[in-house]
């Protein structure tokens, strides 16, 4: 072996003579061969079997897994079937295994998955959750069995709910997040009763990207929820208004406001909105930004996860900055509207 191989090996920086550097290449990583529903199949050790599906061309629903967060394992809608495994596993955060024989779609999991939809949609509001009616109509779920939707709860009694205090739950009723949508600012909306609890805004908020930890879970069991410190508006919270909560979110229970005003007046269309790509221009960092416009207004702005940088994430100034943009008098808008700060006919 010769004396720069030996430093490649050992992780140090050789130099041939003329003094170039060599970067050391990584090896190729090794592969297990699994089965896959009666299927061999190779994968990348140390992906998941949910990888390993996806490169299959297999569809696991996912509601709590995002390539860009550390897996939490919360939502349970991923589970599959692990030969010898006494229960059913995570497909979004498991390891693949040498000879590892895996089930997809037993009846013990499509079970499983079609109990968590039941729970999840007679329980939360999920109608601007992408998928999961196809979900609910392909597991057979029937959420509407444990009975109608309990009433709304009144706006902050959710918040004021403390460990073992809880009230019984009401037999007529399916017991529901329900409560009114807190809109307390000019940039996003937070509807809880969209809140399937997935924690993703929190795992995005805090530790894995923005390290703010304004958002947090509060309460136990049932009444578990996401808050902000003492359930505090946004203003008078930590929040930096990044948004990046907002990206992650897979329900819809954070808004862009700009979106919940269309939706709310009937207005939101995405089959009009184009998505144009550019660069903020507000700092040297140059993040990705996704303008999604309707109608000749830019209407959210997203970040492209698959960013080796920025993996979707941005500052206040590139999430909410166009607005700005928009801070037209009306009669270069057009149509006569406010500004979205409010000023205009
Ligand atoms: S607000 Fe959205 S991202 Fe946060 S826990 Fe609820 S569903 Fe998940
Ligand atoms: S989003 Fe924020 S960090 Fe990124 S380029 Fe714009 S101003 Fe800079
Ligand atoms: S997506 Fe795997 S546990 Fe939620």
């Amino acid at each position: 072996m010769t004396g720069g191989r030996q430093m490649m090996l050992t992780g140090e920086r050789p130099m041939i003579a003329s003094g170039t550097l060599l970067i050391p290449l990584q090896p190729p990583p090794r592969t297990v061969e699994l089965t896959i529903d009666g299927e061999t199949v190779q994968a990348p050790e140390g992906s998941t079997i949910l990888d390993a599906c996806r490169r299959q061309g297999k569809e696991i629903p996912t509601l709590c897994y995002l390539d860009t967060l550390h897996p939490v394992n919360v939502c349970r809608v991923c589970v599959v079937e692990v030969e010898g495994s006494r229960v059913l596993v995570p497909s979004c955060s498991r390891p693949v295994e040498a000879g590892m024989v895996v089930r997809t779609d037993s009846e013990r999991v499509r079970h499983s998955r079609k109990l968590v939809l039941e729970f999840l949609a007679s329980s939360v509001d999920l109608s601007t959750t992408p998928d999961v009616d196809r979900w609910i109509d392909d597991y057979g779920a029937h959420p509407e069995r444990y009975g109608p939707p309990a009433p709304p709860m009144p706006a902050g009694l959710r918040d004021s709910l403390q460990p073992g205090h809880h009230a019984p739950p009401d037999p007529d009723y399916a017991a529901t997040v329900i409560q009114p949508v807190k809109v307390d600012n000019e940039l996003y909306v937070r509807d809880y009763g969209k809140c399937i609890l997935c924690y993703k805004c929190v795992e995005a908020c805090g530790k894995d990207w923005q390290n703010t930890y304004a958002l947090t879970v509060a309460g136990r069991g049932f009444d578990a929820r996401i808050s902000t410190e003492f359930a505090v508006k946004l203003p008078e919270s930590a929040c930096v208004y990044c948004g990046n909560c907002i990206a992650v979110c897979p329900t819809g229970a954070l808004m862009f406001k700009s979106e919940r005003d269309h939706r709310d007046a009937g207005t939101w269309d995405e089959s009009r909105q184009t998505v144009t790509s550019t660069i903020c221009p507000y700092c040297g960092v140059g993040c990705n930004l996704e303008l999604h416009v309707q109608d000749n207004e830019i209407v959210k702005v997203t970040s492209p996860l698959d960013h080796e940088i920025t993996r979707g994430n941005l500052c206040i100034k590139g999430r909410f900055g166009w607005r700005y943009v928009q801070n037209r008098p009306p009669e270069a808008r057009g149509d006569g509207r406010r500004t979205p700060e409010g000023r205009g006919s």
